[in-house]
């Protein structure tokens, strides 16, 4: 009875501190609270359906890159318990998932949508404390796009037969070996795990070290929905984890987005072998304002473009060009525009910058921040208040920039925004072209014929026309040149899944 007592007594609280929560939303949002997420002190391998001690006993550290305090201790997967893992996604692919009438499996992936979709807050919650991304995003962007992968891929489920040209059988490749990284970690495991598991795959996945937390979470919604054992595990490790599942020839299929540089190595590492690949890699991506342009417009794409999720976007605009005549104009609008951008507590619903996802990476910015001013670009950054503790970097945008100069060709992966200018539309597309990648791009034109000329002209994967970084699971995405190979998304994203018979 007196236990009832407090229950309710606890219920009429948390009734109290909601209401509370709703009134200040108008004017002063508070911080979204920690509360939302039991966290444990340490987290074990998903393998075989249940959690699982790492063989050698080994763990380590995830922080919160706001505070750089250690959130939990986070197993560490060495080559035999990748082996344990390979080996129940191979029996469950024998077993279970490959005999399963396909409708079936997608029962399982809608329900995987649906409680991911009602637990949406515990999840955004815990992608920023993590990984250090504002809650903003988490909420509106990562967490629902998430879902809606699932959701989409489970419509595959049962109509795989229409997804080549001429209803050819398809069949599964098997085990999908997927490895991920830390700038949307729970996005980036919908993005590999929903299409593997609708096209009748079982998968191995390895969320990157700084951000393990919430693949692992969602392993717990795996347990939830009732998955089959071993259909989707879970396992966690930096480089060396992620360079036994590459190895393991039990794998038939490795998903990996990343840098290129690693991406180079895994194309590399499975010469000869016949395990089918897709990599989704580094940018550089033109974001390209045209004179006749709505400028205010343009400001928001150019800003939603580069200080999106810090920066830490491989399709980010990162390279801005801009047409000569209103250069002056842009130039003060954006950096007025920057100067009200607030950098800080990512659970901060006010916050549209968080923190830099780990501290290597914040030296990398910082070592491009001085190669810029080194190779004679002008900087700006603004001048806001950033925390003491934690990794952050203010908005920064340099003028006078070069096409040589590596702060305009090479990835930074990070807050920082190069501008250059042109005249004619010949000068820009070669401009914009004139780089190792060819992720994405945006246009900014009043033009309808200019925006299908110049886009049809820009080498990148994904041109977006008077908006940029919008994402939706039907729309395949993936780059050209040191970009990768493959898509991921959309009908595109389902069919390096199946081997068409
Ligand atoms: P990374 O490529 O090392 O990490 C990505 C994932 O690959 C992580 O899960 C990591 O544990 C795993 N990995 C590392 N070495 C591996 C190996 N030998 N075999 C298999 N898996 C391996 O990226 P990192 O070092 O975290 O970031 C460095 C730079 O890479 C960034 O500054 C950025 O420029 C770029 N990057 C690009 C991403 C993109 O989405 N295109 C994502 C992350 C980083
Ligand atoms: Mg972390």
């Amino acid at each position: 009875m007196a236990k009832n007592n407090s229950k309710s007594a606890k219920a009429k609280s948390a009734v109290k501190s909601t209401l509370q929560f709703n009134t200040s939303w108008s004017y002063a949002p508070a911080p979204e609270s920690a509360d939302h997420v039991k966290l444990q002190s340490s987290y074990d391998l998903f393998i075989d359906g249940k959690f699982t001690a790492p063989a050698k006993g080994k763990y380590f550290d995830t922080l919160n890159p706001a505070t750089e305090k250690k959130l939990a201790s986070v197993a560490e997967a060495t080559t035999e318990d990748v082996d344990l893992a390979v080996q129940s996604a191979r029996r469950a692919y024998d077993k279970v998932w490959s005999k399963m009438p396909a409708k079936e499996r997608g029962k399982y992936i809608f329900r995987i949508a649906r409680i991911l979709q009602e637990r949406a807050r515990e999840f955004s919650v815990l992608e920023s404390m993590d990984g250090g991304k504002p809650i903003r995003e988490s909420r509106t962007i990562d967490i629902p796009l998430a879902a809606a992968h699932f959701f989409y891929y489970a419509g595959w489920a049962d109509k795989l037969e229409y997804a080549v040209a001429g209803n050819r059988p398809v069949r599964a490749l098997g085990v999908a070996g997927q490895i991920i990284p830390w700038n949307f970690p729970l996005l980036m495991a919908a993005w590999k795990i929903a299409p593997a598991l609708a096209a009748g795959n079982t998968v191995v996945l390895k969320p990157a070290e700084t951000t393990p937390l919430t693949a692992l979470k969602l392993a717990e919604i795996f347990q939830q929905a009732d998955l089959p054992p071993g259909v989707v595990n879970i396992v966690t490790g930096a480089g060396a984890t992620g360079a036994a599942i590459v190895q393991h020839p039990g794998i038939d299929k490795i998903a990996f987005t990343g840098s290129t540089d690693i991406g180079k190595g895994i194309q590399k590492a499975l010469v000869g072998r016949d395990t089918k690949l897709t990599l989704e890699l580094g940018g550089k991506s033109a974001n390209i304002i045209f004179e006749d342009a709505a400028l205010d417009q343009a400001v928001e794409g150019i800003i939603n473009g580069i200080y999106f999720n810090q920066g830490h976007v491989c399709c980010a605009g990162s390279r801005l060009f801009v047409q000569e005549s209103v250069a002056g104009m842009l130039i003060r609008k954006l950096q007025d525009r920057m100067q009200t951008l607030i950098v800080g507590d990512p659970l901060d619903k006010n916050t549209d910058i968080g923190a830099i996802n780990s501290r290597p990476q914040l030296e990398k910015i910082e070592e491009y921040l001085k190669i810029g001013v080194k190779e004679g670009a002008e900087l700006f950054q603004t001048k806001c208040e950033i925390p003491k503790k934690g990794f952050w970097v203010r908005p920064t945008l340099f003028t006078n920039v070069a096409q040589s100069h590596r702060i305009s060709q090479e990835e930074i992966f990070g807050p920082v925004l190069t501008m250059q200018t042109f005249r004619t539309v010949e000068e820009v597309v070669e401009k914009a072209n004139n780089t190792p990648y060819g992720l994405a791009a945006g246009v900014w034109t009043d033009k309808g014929s200019k925006v299908f000329s110049v886009s049809s002209q820009l080498r990148a994967g994904v041109v977006w026309a008077n908006t940029y970084n919008k994402f939706d699971p039907t729309a395949p995405f993936g780059g050209y040149k040191e970009s990768g190979k493959g898509r991921e998304g959309g009908l595109h994203g389902l069919l390096p899944y199946l081997e068409v018979a």
